[in-house]
Order: structure tokens, then C-alpha cells, then sequence
């Protein structure tokens, strides 16, 4: 058993907190606001996180898991500690490094001889070289093991990772790692600490690059009449492809893919190269955006102004109530610069700045000029849409996640645009608008 600090209490910190407890090590979590650290010491956790809580309960329970203040944690005892603090993106989209360098100098004086420290925050290369330097302790080693997790299954993705990345100089230190990942049955891929570091970056770039290309593939089914979950499933079974990452939406978003490929494109650029191709990857999710936009504003005869847009969904994907860079946020910001009212609803989001948000999926359609979906939550797939046709003031919905039945929206009188597929139920006119 080793005693592992961790210091953020947030998606990475807390899942890598209860996941190496649940391995059976004692955790101690570092966390900087009182209201948060209570909620932890008490078990529960602060946000929406499929099996985290039975995870953190189960550890203060068994006392191996605590919760500090960067005041009160015990650095000297620590045998590894984690980095797991945000890095947020600044304007010029470069990451924001401050909550690691501050931690960094907290930590710095106060650990003994032979602690491994372990940045897990996703970071620009050479930001491990950096806080070696700030460490300025040569009897501490430095490693780097990004986290991969997705949210909405960050517990499972920990516990049955597909690979361990550890960055190391320091084959002892990459060995101590490894050893904490016991009990996982994913590969252990030793690297050195620049590869680790550019690594992360570039799996979020390349599967941010895969979903804008399908996106793109998408818009053209759309005006040649083929049809994009034939297209992905040929192109999903050749297995240099693929099959995952393959479904089109209305952009990708999230805490992760659009600061980390800002990030990646603004550290090239410092670097000296012109990553022309992810600057395309981000410029095609804004023209999925835009498109999701032209699609509604075509379904209410090419004007917004005036219309009422129903939005079935706020969350960036289905599974998680974070709308953090959510492309529903992105599509409601132009339909309101459009003209249009939007009134929207999601499962697990019941408030937002700036954004009406009705009780039910109903309610949100009562009396709107077109519905869009844009998260992919089951209950949408699954909604009554005989009930929708009745309360909507004109029958269309901009479907672009490709979830809504359209031979049973077409049987229940509404018109249908369904990602990458060719319209369905004619074009809308004037005379379908009821007052
Ligand atoms: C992502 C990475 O997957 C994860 O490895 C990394 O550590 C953090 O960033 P996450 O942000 O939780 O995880 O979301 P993810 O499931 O990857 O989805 C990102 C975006 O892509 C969402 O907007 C989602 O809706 C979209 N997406 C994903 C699609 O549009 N189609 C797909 O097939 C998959």
C-alpha cells in the first residue's frame, strides 16, 4: 500500500483518487474549496460522474481515502503525488499553467527525499521540464502519466484502461508508477517525458480531426443523397479506420478536445511549424456549427427572426451534465444572434445563463417552429412523437445526432433533417406554420 496524494479535486483528480483507492491504496485528495472537500470527506461527489461515488464512499469507509487543504496535507508523507489541476485555455488559446506552477511551489519545500511526482493535467510539451525546475530538487523525480478518461465513464475507463502512459527519465520512478497501475490489465507504454506529454495531445487532436473529417463526409451525403451510417460502417470495418469516433453531431466539444487542440495549434505555432491541418480540423466544427444553424433557419423559410427553436439537449454529449464548450451552447448562441427564442431542455442541465429551460422535452416543443436535437440522450430516441407533431406550431426537426426514427416522425406528420441523410417530408412552406 502506498500513500498517494493527489492534489484537484475535479473530473481527473477524483476519479484518480477513488480508482487507486479502490486498488487498494491509501489517497489523500488535495482540494482547495471548503464547499467541495466536504462533499468528498462525506462521500459524495461534487458533479455527475457514473460510478464514482460507491468508489469514494467505499474509501472513506475503509479510511484509505481523506481529503486535505493544501494547508493541511501531509506532502512528507507522500509516496507519489499527482497533479490533476485544470489548465484551462486563455485567449490566445495557449493553456493557462498557473494552478500546476502554484501547486508545484506549495508542494516543492515540504516532500521527502525519493516522492515521485506525477503530472497528470493535460499540458503543453515541455511543461513537465518546467515544473522539474520549479521543483529544483534533484532527490524527487518527475513523471508524466496523462489521463485518457472520458467523461460519463471515467471510473471504468481508469480501471480498464487500454494503455498507461508513463513519461520517465527515471527508470525507477516509471517503475514505481507502473506498480501503482496493478490490477489494470492495459498495457504499460514507457516513454520519455516530452513523448507522454505530446502524445495526449495528439490523440485528442487526431480523434477531434477524425470526428470534423466525418462531420464533413456527412455534409456531402447530405447533398449527394448517400446516406452517412452506410458510409461510416464501410469505412468502420476496415480495421486501419475503425469503428469508433465515427458518428457524425453538430460539432464536438467538451472540457477536453477544443482547449486541448487550441493548445496543441498554439504550441506549434510557438514551435515554428504551421499545423495547417488541425487549424482545419477547428475551423470544420465551426462550419458544423454554422451548418446545424443554416439547416434550422432553412426549416423556418430562411428567416429566424420571430421563430421559436425547441433544443433537446445542453450537455456536450449524452451521459454528462457538463456543458463545458458544448456545441448546443455554440448552435444556440447563433440561433439567438439569428433573431430566434430558444427554449431548450436536457435531462441533467436545469439551468443555464441566458437560455430558457423548460421542465420536459414537451415543453420546450409547445408551440416552437422547429425542434433540434443536439445531445444524444436515449430519452429523446425514445420520445413521443405523435405528442411533439401536436404542440409544435410548425412540424420540423433538425435532428443532428441522428437519433430520431424517421419512418415514425415521418408517421407522426413531422419533417425530418437527419444528419448526413437526405431530407425527409418535403420541404417545409409557410402554409405549415399554425398560429
Ligand atoms: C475526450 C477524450 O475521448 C478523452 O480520451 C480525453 O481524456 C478527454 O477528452 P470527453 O471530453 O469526455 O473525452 O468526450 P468524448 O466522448 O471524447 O466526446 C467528445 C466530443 O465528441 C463530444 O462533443 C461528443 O459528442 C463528440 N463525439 C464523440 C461525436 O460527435 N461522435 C463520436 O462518435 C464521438
Amino acid at each position: 500500500m502506498s500513500l498517494v496524494q493527489v492534489i484537484g479535486g475535479g473530473y481527473v483528480g477524483l476519479t484518480t483518487a477513488a480508482s487507486f483507492c479502490h486498488l487498494g491504496h491509501e489517497v489523500e485528495v488535495v482540494e482547495l474549496d471548503p464547499a467541495r472537500r466536504s462533499k468528498i470527506s462525506s462521500g459524495s461527489a461534487p458533479f455527475f460522474e457514473p460510478g464514482l461515488e460507491a468508489l469514494l464512499e467505499a474509501g472513506i469507509r475503509a479510511k484509505r481515502l481523506r481529503v486535505s487543504s493544501p494547508d493541511t496535507a501531509e506532502y512528507q508523507s507522500a509516496e507519489f503525488v499527482f497533479l490533476c489541476l485544470p489548465t484551462p485555455d486563455l485567449p490566445d488559446g495557449s493553456a493557462d499553467l498557473s494552478a500546476l506552477y502554484e501547486a508545484v511551489a506549495i508542494a516543492a519545500p515540504r516532500l521527502s527525499a525519493g516522492t515521485v511526482v506525477v503530472s497528470k493535467s493535460t499540458v503543453p510539451v515541455g511543461t513537465a521540464r518546467q515544473l522539474e525546475a520549479l521543483l529544483a530538487r534533484s532527490d524527487i523525480a518527475l513523471v508524466s502519466n496523462p489521463e485518457f478518461l472520458q467523461e460519463g465513464a471515467a471510473v471504468s475507463a481508469f480501471l480498464n484502461a487500454e494503455r498507461v502512459v508513463i513519461g520517465a527519465d527515471d527508470a525507477e520512478a516509471a517503475n514505481r508508477v507502473a506498480a501503482l497501475y496493478a490490477g489494470i490489465e492495459g498495457r504499460v507504454v514507457v516513454t520519455s517525458v516530452e513523448s507522454a506529454e505530446l502524445a495526449k495531445h495528439a490523440c485528442n487532436a487526431f480523434l477531434a480531426t477524425k470526428l470534423s473529417f466525418v462531420n464533413s463526409i456527412a455534409a456531402l451525403c447530405e447533398l449527394n443523397g448517400a446516406d452517412i451510417s452506410e458510409v461510416t460502417e464501410v469505412m468502420g470495418s476496415d480495421s486501419r479506420i475503425g469503428p469508433k469516433f465515427l458518428n457524425p453531431g453538430p460539432g464536438w466539444g467538451g472540457s477536453c478536445f477544443p482547449k486541448d487542440s487550441a493548445s496543441l495549434l498554439h504550441d506549434a505555432r510557438r514551435a515554428g511549424f504551421d499545423f495547417q491541418l488541425l487549424q482545419a480540423t477547428i475551423a470544420a466544427n465551426e462550419q458544423s456549427f454554422d451548418r446545424v444553424v443554416e439547416r434550422i433557419s432553412d426549416s423556418c423559410g430562411g428567416d429566424l427572426k420571430g421563430r421559436t427553436v425547441a433544443v433537446w439537449g445542453l450537455a456536450f454529449k449524452a451521459g454528462t451534465a457538463d456543458v463545458r464548450h458544448s456545441p448546443a451552447l455554440a448552435v444556440i448562441a447563433r440561433l439567438h444572434a439569428a433573431g430566434a427564442s430558444v427554449v431548450a431542455f436536457d435531462p441533467m442541465v436545469s439551468r443555464i445563463e441566458g437560455v430558457t429551460v423548460a421542465e420536459d422535452e414537451y415543453a420546450a416543443c409547445a408551440g416552437a417552429h422547429a425542434l433540434t436535437v443536439l445531445t444524444e440522450w436515449p430519452q429523446f430516441q425514445w420520445a413521443d412523437l405523435g405528442r411533439v407533431a401536436e404542440i409544435m406550431a410548425a412540424r420540423v426537426v433538425v435532428d443532428t445526432r441522428g437519433i430520431i426514427d424517421v419512418d415514425r416522425a415521418t408517421h407522426a406528420g413531422l419533417q425530418v433533417w437527419s444528419v448526413g441523410r437526405a431530407h425527409h417530408g418535403g420541404t417545409p412552406d409557410a402554409s405549415s406554420v399554425r398560429s
